[in-house]
């Protein structure tokens, strides 16, 4: 029988998901449920004086006001986290207002369109404090953070060089505000049996939901249940236990109902998170051959008043070349604003838009290819660590992707590629993301019909979780995808981490592959035990599983009949796999090389991207199709970052003033054009069993440059701020 990984097997949910039967976090109906809405706060910074409930409480259909007039009861200070990576959320407790559009009130009704209206009739009343905004005007209060998750925020490696440059960039990038815009909006049902509460909510990690509730209700873990089916994506903005999942719970605590509390699009835009914006100076100084002496990067960027997270955009610049000095550091500033939050890769997407660009400025100023500047400075071992890496296929990833690309045809005049008068762009950057892993558990069941259930606490963030680990089970038992359920998505189920960091694979298929085994294993140890087998007494290490069947020599008997005449309701299994000392011996990245084709309007400075290549060194591909789609978006998010997306603030308020996808644009279908996706086959021994890479970020990363310079080479005009709009080209 034929294995099943690596297969560009079809998703086996997709029939669910284009049917509409997938249950996402709003859709599990609930005997008399009811339904919260959010009111948000008016102003930046400030103290709430009064809420005035009493118009919104005689409207129709209201059951309860929850505000800080009578603070709703926690067993739990929620300004007490349980890991530095929960953010500090507004749960009604107390008057201050620390960003526009915090929870100051939630209203329960009985319809959705009751709520809403009642939500209206709150009246707060403010004594309004003076926001402190933007990255330039806070810049004299810059600090460093102790650390930006356990790594720190300044490096220095190697010695300055005695040599003249024979070229040097030294230059300020900038990145904007961006949000998380996924299909589906954070929502929450939450419903309450005593004192047990489950939650069906849209999140990237079902056990941090599950602690936070534990921790602020005062109730043991296993009394709080968080289930996440389906997730109509994540990208790191549903990856935190963020207010208003606990909100819910609260306002179904309070009305002794089920209740269903979904953000409306503009409530996403605060109080989920968001990338923060970032002024990044990069630094570099080259030999005539183009071997770097010096690569700086600094980073300001920005944070919340009442909290901490830094865009990590330097990490990149300290293992991407090799190079005689490398210097990182990042300073932030602390604005009247919501805090900032992961947004897939966060740091290399920002980073390496600004890292990326200068060295195609570089390569300019040494008269010498970009590939070719790359080449010559790529890092043989990782350049901060020291440590050899696992594995790394960036040449052939340079060599895949520009010969797909037809790099070769390029003529690197700036404005020298026409067709008509539209001028024609070639542009290129690195792509890489860390490979990483935690810890996950498994079980899995043999059922009396023959086929196999094999659950575990993750998710399925529209990445394919389901369908790759139906084919890492399937292939362990010997049985075809089909006759393998997978479940997540449930407390319930074996523990697994957030999906986030790309290790949802690397983490939980090596738990699903030992879990398969040890059923395996037990599945024939019952066979050969069983005097009505006809593998009785066979040696169990000679006793092979194909197609649903054991079979020792030309002795065979099926799971199926196994199961009947055992009378079992099932034969079951447990397994956990977790990181080794790899990590301490290994670098361990995937990387990529990323080529864009960019036509530009001479007249009207619209940019279009017409082609694009990606060539990716990830490790194992556990499946072609679902891996593909994965890249692919990947970098239509990274299309969207480097023409669309921008969060824009009013700075005399704080206020996000672009609150829905007509402001805030995402690239849509016709905006996207044929993207090659090209795996450089890779066999890493060392990352995890299964040689997997992880594929959930890397490939958003180095897509803004690469149009960013293809805008270049079109043009001759070097924008170093994102998104590439058509205003700054004119
Ligand atoms: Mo990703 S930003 O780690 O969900």
């Amino acid at each position: 029988m034929d294995k099943s990984v690596g297969k560009p097997l079809n998703r086996v949910d997709g029939r669910l998901k284009v049917t509409g039967a997938a249950k996402y976090a709003a859709e599990f109906p609930q005997e008399g449920l009811v339904y919260a809405v959010i009111v948000g706060s008016t102003i930046p910074s400030g103290t709430i004086t009064k809420v005035d409930a009493s118009a919104a409480e005689k409207a129709p259909g209201v059951l309860a006001v929850l505000s800080p007039e009578k603070p709703p009861k926690l067993a739990g200070d929620p300004a007490k986290r349980q890991s530095p990576l929960e953010p500090m959320v507004h749960l009604l407790q107390n008057r201050r207002v620390d960003y526009q559009g915090q929870p100051v009130a939630v209203v329960v009704a009985d319809t959705f369109e009751r709520a809403t209206h009642a939500a209206a009739l709150v009246k707060v009343q403010y004594q309004a404090e003076k926001p402190k905004l933007g990255l330039k005007a806070q810049k004299a209060q810059a600090y460093a953070p102790k650390h930006i998750i356990f790594r720190p925020p300044d490096t220095e490696h190697g010695k300055a060089s005695a040599e003249t440059p024979a070229a040097e960039v030294d230059a300020m990038y900038g990145t904007p505000f961006e949000h998380h815009n996924p299909m589906e909006p954070h929502a929450t049902t939450a419903v309450w049996e005593g004192e047990r509460l489950t939650v069906y909510d849209a999140t990237q990690g079902v056990f941090g939901v599950r602690s936070r509730l534990a921790q602020l209700f005062g109730l043991p873990p296993e009394n709080v249940r968080c289930i996440a089916k389906f997730v109509g994506g994540g990208f790191g903005g549903k990856g935190s236990g963020w207010g208003h999942t606990i909100l819910a719970a609260m306002a179904a605590k309070a009305v002794s109902k089920p209740v269903k509390l979904v953000l409306r699009r503009d409530q996403m835009f605060a109080g989920v998170g968001y990338r923060p914006e970032t002024e990044q100076r990069v630094q570099l100084k080259a030999r005539k051959d183009g071997k770097l002496l010096l690569v700086r990067h600094e980073t300001l960027t920005s944070t919340s008043t009442f909290d901490e997270f830094t865009e990590p955009a330097g990490f990149t610049s300290r293992m991407m070349y090799a190079s005689e000095q490398i210097i990182t550091s990042h300073r932030l500033v602390r604005t009247t604003m919501p805090t900032p939050t992961f947004m897939r890769a966060p740091g290399e997407s920002p980073g390496m838009f600004a890292l990326e660009s200068a060295l195609d400025e570089l390569a300019y100023k040494l008269n010498m290819d970009p590939v070719q500047l790359r080449i010559v400075n790529h890092a043989d071992t990782d350049p901060e660590s020291g440590r050899p890496w696992s594995s790394k296929s960036l040449k052939e990833c340079y060599r895949a992707g520009a010969e797909k690309f037809g790099w070769s045809k390029r003529n690197p005049m700036p404005g020298s590629m026409k067709d008509g008068r539209t001028l024609i762009g070639w542009g290129m950057a690195t792509a890489t993301y860390p490979t990483m892993r935690q810890k996950g558990a498994a079980k899995a069941s043999l059922l009396p019909d023959g086929t196999v259930a094999v659950a575990v606490g993750t998710q399925d963030i529209g990445t394919g979780t389901y369908t790759v680990m139906s084919q890492v089970a399937a292939d362990e038992l010997g049985l075809p995808v089909q006759k393998v359920r997978f479940d997540l998505g449930d407390t319930q189920m074996p523990e697994a981490p957030v999906s986030g960091g790309s290790w949802t694979s690397a983490t939980v298929a090596p738990a699903v592959k030992r879990v398969a085994a040890a059923l395996r294993d037990k599945i024939i140890a019952t066979a050969v035990a069983d005097a009505g087998s006809p593998l009785k007494g066979a040696d169990p290490k000679q006793v092979k599983v194909e197609n649903g069947d054991l079979i020792a020599g030309s002795k065979k008997e099926s799971f199926a009949a196994l199961m009947k005449r055992q009378k079992l309701p099932s034969i079951d299994a447990q397994a956990d796999a977790q990181p080794g000392d790899e990590m301490k011996k290994y670098a361990m990245h995937a990387f990529g090389a990323q080529f864009a084709e960019v036509r530009v309007d001479p007249d009207l400075g619209q940019v279009r991207v017409s082609r694009f290549v990606g060539a990716f060194g990830v490790g194992r591909v556990l499946n072609e199709k679902t891996a593909r789609s994965q890249l692919q978006g990947g970098i239509i998010m990274g299309l969207g970052m480097a023409l669309m997306e921008e969060s824009v603030v009013d700075e005399r308020t704080g206020h996000f003033v672009t609150k829905d996808l007509a402001d805030y644009h995402v690239p849509v279908n016709p905006d996207v054009p044929d993207i090659d996706v090209i795996f450089v086959p890779e066999n890493d021994p060392y990352v995890n069993e299964l040689g997997i890479k992880g594929i959930g970020e890397i490939g958003i990363t180095g897509v803004a440059p690469a149009i960013a310079n293809a805008v270049y080479h079109a043009t001759g005009k070097r924008l170093r701020t994102l998104p590439l709009t058509l205003d700054k080209l004119l």
